[in-house]
């Protein structure tokens, strides 16, 4: 469902991002993809969404050839592929409702379709009782709740995570992996970016460890190791 061949990513005038990487995600998978600073762990995350092209080599993503597509398909794409950061950029003057409404809304849809899925995510990730409060009532592990809710609005096949838990303690860092976890056994392919070696050695699933912009090893039940 994911297949990369020989993708290069080369930043202007002479920073290497990804050299050469092919790797393949099927569906349903769960990954993590690790690596010390530097490796390369965001430009892949930004080549998965589109918002980075490479350099060299072909990369789809559920049948759409990204580096083929017209701008106008973006958005399409960018609704199958739900994506979670590290800073939360929620809406400070939007309740939880609203910042999850939002982003249906700004796709268009209709109201009652929007009725429908914001209660349906709140309640996946636990929050359907504060969703009247504002992002500054709600803890840092609440409010990347919040955004995986908003990422799950449009029912995304891939959900794809920058260290989504790079802001928070041991027992929120637990939550969103557990939520990750729930959300994986419904079926969406999860794609992890992480540096936290607690998270990566409890999963047991497939480890993806990048070393200057290479993929230095591919587990399916992998170790976070940074030497390989
Ligand atoms: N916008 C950019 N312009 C120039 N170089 C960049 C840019 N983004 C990333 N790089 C370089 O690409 C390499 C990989 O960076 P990145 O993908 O952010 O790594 P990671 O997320 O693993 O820390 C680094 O050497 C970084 O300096
Ligand atoms: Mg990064």
């Amino acid at each position: 469902m994911i297949v990369l061949e020989n993708v290069t990513k080369t930043y202007y005038p002479d920073s290497t991002g990804l050299e050469g990487v092919s790797l393949k995600i099927e569906s349903g998978e769960f990954v993590s993809i690790v690596g010390q600073s530097g490796a390369g762990k965001t430009t892949l995350a930004k080549i998965l969404m589109a918002e980075e092209q490479p350099s060299e080599g072909r990369v789809e993503i559920g049948g759409w050839d990204i580096t083929r597509i017209r701008p106008r398909e973006i958005p399409e794409l960018r609704r199958q592929i739900g994506v979670i950061f590290q800073d939360y950029k929620l809406l400070p003057k939007k309740t939880v409702y609203e910042n999850v409404s939002f982003a249906l809304e700004v796709a268009g849809a209709k109201s009652k379709h929007i009725h429908d899925v914001v209660p349906q995510v709140l309640r996946i990730v636990g929050l359907e009782e504060k969703a009247n409060r504002f992002p500054r009532q709600l803890s840092g592990g609440e409010q990347q709740r919040v955004v995986i809710a908003r990422s799950l609005v449009h029912r995304p096949k891939v959900l794809l995570a920058d260290e989504p838990t790079g802001n928070l303690d041991t027992l929120n860092t637990q939550d969103i992996m557990d939520l990750l976890v729930k959300i994986n056994a419904f079926g969406t392919t999860v794609v992890l970016v992480t540096h936290n070696r607690e998270v990566v050695n409890a999963l047991r699933r497939r480890v993806i460890t990048l070393k200057d912009g290479k993929v230095a090893s591919d587990h399916a039940h992998g170790k976070y190791t940074l030497t390989v």
